[in-house]
C-alpha cells in the first residue's frame, strides 16, 4: 500500500480527520506530525462522536498503530486525559501509541503566555486555540528553554530542570505583561505525575516508523490545520507556528520524501476560517449564516463560531502547488443540498488585474475581490449517494467544476460526517 498524507487545503477543520478514519482501513500506522491541542478532530463512528486534539484520528481501528511524532508540541495533560476518555469508551492505547521522545512539551506558562499575547495592547491578535502553540514552537526553536519528552524521561532532579525556565516566563508573565505568576511546585509536581505515564509510550518514532516502511507497512501521516494557517505559506502572520504542508510530515515524523507516495488535500465544498486574518470569499450576510446554521460551523476544540464563505479555487490551486496535491478529498457536499445557488471564486480581481493565483502578499490579498461564476445548486439530497452516478446531475457538475478550477482530480466525496457517507470517485 502507498504512504499517503492527508492534510488540510485551506484554514483548518476541513473533515481531515473523517477522511482519515475511513482510509485507516488500509493503513498499519497512522501519524500526528505537526500542531498540537490547536487541533479538533471530529470522528463519527454509528452514533458515537469522538473529537481528538493530540491522538491521531486513527486510533479508533483497534488493530492500528498510531503515532504522535517529533514535530508535534505535545500537551501531556490533553494526551493522557484523551487516553483515559477513550479507555472509557472501551478503546485501549496500551501497545499502539507511540509518543516521540524528541516531541516539545507544551508548559502551563506556555499557555498563560499564549493568553497573555493574545490579550497585550498594541499586539496583532491572531486569535488562537489559547493552547500554548506558539510560545512552545517559539521556545523550540529558541533552544535553550525548549523542553522535550526526552527531557522530562530522562535522569536528574525535575525541579532543577524545570526552575530556571518557570523563573524566566514567570519574569515575563509579571514584567511585561503584568498577570500572575505560575506556582513552581505545582507545576513540578504535576509534570513528575505525567512523566510516569507518558513513559511507556515514549519511544524514536523515527526509527519505529522507518522499519516499518522497509517492511512495507503502509504510513498514513494526519496533517492538523490547513495549507493557509501554513507559517511559511499561509496568510502570515494570521497563521499557526508549524508547517502544516506536505513538507512538515517528513520533517514532523523524520521520515524522507521519497517515502511518500500521496498527498491528499482535503477541503470543504465551500470555505471557513476561524480566528483573525483574511478572507476573500467571506459572506458577512445572510447566506454566511445559512452555511454555518446548515453545516454547524463552530470549532471543535474552541466552540467559536466558523466564519463561512463560498469555494475558492485560487485558494485550492495554492495548496495543489504547495503540497504537490495527489488528489483532493472533498468534503461537505451534503451541506449544500438545500442552496438554490451557489457560487466558485475562479480568481481574484485586483485594481485592473485578474490574479489566477492566491497572492502571498498582505497587501496585495487585501485590495482582492473574488471573481465569482454562479452554478446552480442540485436541491436534491446527497448524504445517501454511495457513488458518483447517485449523486445529482449538478452536484456532479459542481465537483466537476472544482477539480477543473483546483487543476487536481478527486479521489473522495464525502456526504455526511459517517464512515459510509464517503464515495470513492471512479465509482
Ligand atoms: P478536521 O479538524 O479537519 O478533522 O475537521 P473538524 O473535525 O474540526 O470539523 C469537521 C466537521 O465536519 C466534523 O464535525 C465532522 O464530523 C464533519 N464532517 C466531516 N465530513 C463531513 C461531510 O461530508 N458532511 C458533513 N455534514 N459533515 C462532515
Ligand atoms: P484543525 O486541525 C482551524 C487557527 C486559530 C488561529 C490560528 C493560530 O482542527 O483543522 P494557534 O492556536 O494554532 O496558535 O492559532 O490558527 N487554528 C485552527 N483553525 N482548525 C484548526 O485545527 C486550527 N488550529 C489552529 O483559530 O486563527
Ligand atoms: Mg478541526
Amino acid at each position: 500500500m502507498p504512504t499517503k498524507i492527508v492534510l488540510g487545503a485551506q484554514w483548518g477543520d476541513e473533515g481531515k480527520a473523517k477522511i482519515v478514519d475511513y482510509l485507516t482501513v488500509d493503513a498499519d500506522y497512522v501519524v500526528r506530525f505537526q500542531g498540537g491541542a490547536n487541533a479538533g478532530h471530529t470522528v463519527m463512528v454509528g452514533d458515537d462522536t469522538f473529537v481528538f486534539h493530540v491522538i491521531p484520528a486513527g486510533i479508533l481501528h483497534e488493530d492500528k498503530a498510531c503515532v504522535v511524532s517529533n514535530g508535534v508540541v505535545l500537551d501531556p495533560e490533553v494526551l493522557i486525559a484523551e487516553v483515559d476518555e477513550l479507555a472509557q469508551r472501551g478503546v485501549s492505547t496500551q501497545g499502539r501509541l507511540f509518543i516521540s521522545h524528541s516531541a516539545h512539551l507544551v508548559m502551563p506558562y506556555h499557555k498563560a503566555l499564549d493568553k497573555a499575547d493574545e490579550e497585550s495592547q498594541g499586539g496583532v491578535s491572531i486569535g488562537t486555540t489559547l493552547r500554548g502553540i506558539g510560545p512552545a514552537y517559539r521556545d523550540k526553536v529558541e533552544r535553550g528553554p525548549g523542553f522535550r519528552v526526552m527531557d522530562l524521561l530522562g535522569p536528574g532532579s525535575l525541579s532543577e530542570k524545570l526552575k530556571s525556565r518557570i523563573e524566566a516566563k514567570n519574569a515575563l508573565l509579571t514584567r511585561i505583561y503584568g498577570v500572575e505568576p505560575l506556582d513552581e511546585e505545582e507545576i513540578v509536581a504535576k509534570y513528575a505525575g505525567y512523566a510516569e505515564l507518558l513513559r511507556p509510550y515514549a519511544t524514536d518514532t523515527s526509527m519505529l516508523l522507518n522499519r516499518a516502511l522497509d517492511e512495507g507497512r503502509m504510513v498514513l501521516f494526519e496533517g492538523a490545520q490547513g495549507t493557509l494557517l501554513d507559517i511559511d505559506h499561509g496568510t502570515y502572520p494570521f497563521v499557526t507556528s508549524s508547517n502544516t504542508t506536505a513538507g512538515g510530515a517528513c520533517t514532523g515524523a523524520g521520515v524522507g520524501p521519497t517515502r511518500i507516495d500521496e498527498v491528499i488535500g482535503v477541503t470543504k465544498a465551500y470555505t471557513t476560517r476561524v480566528g483573525n486574518g483574511p478572507f476573500p470569499t467571506e459572506l458577512l450576510d445572510g447566506d454566511g449564516d445559512r452555511i454555518r446554521e446548515l453545516g454547524h460551523e463552530y470549532g471543535a476544540t474552541t466552540g467559536r463560531p466558523r466564519r463561512c464563505g463560498w469555494f475558492d479555487a485560487t485558494i485550492l490551486r495554492m495548496a495543489a502547488r504547495v503540497n504537490g496535491l495527489t488528489s483532493l478529498a472533498l468534503t461537505r457536499l451534503d451541506v449544500l443540498d438545500t442552496v438554490e445557488t451557489l457560487k466558485v471564486c475562479t480568481a481574484y480581481r485586483c485594481g485592473d488585474e485578474v490574479l489566477e493565483e492566491f497572492p502571498a502578499d498582505p497587501q496585495i490579498l487585501e485590495r482582492c475581490e473574488p471573481v465569482y461564476e454562479e452554478l446552480e445548486g442540485w436541491c436534491e439530497p446527497t448524504t445517501e449517494a454511495r457513488r458518483v452516478a447517485d449523486l445529482p446531475a449538478k452536484a456532479q457538475a459542481y465537483v466537476d467544476r472544482i477539480t477543473d478550477l483546483s487543476r487536481t482530480p478527486i479521489s473522495l466525496i464525502s456526504v455526511g460526517p459517517a464512515r459510509e457517507s464517503t464515495i470513492e470517485s471512479g465509482s
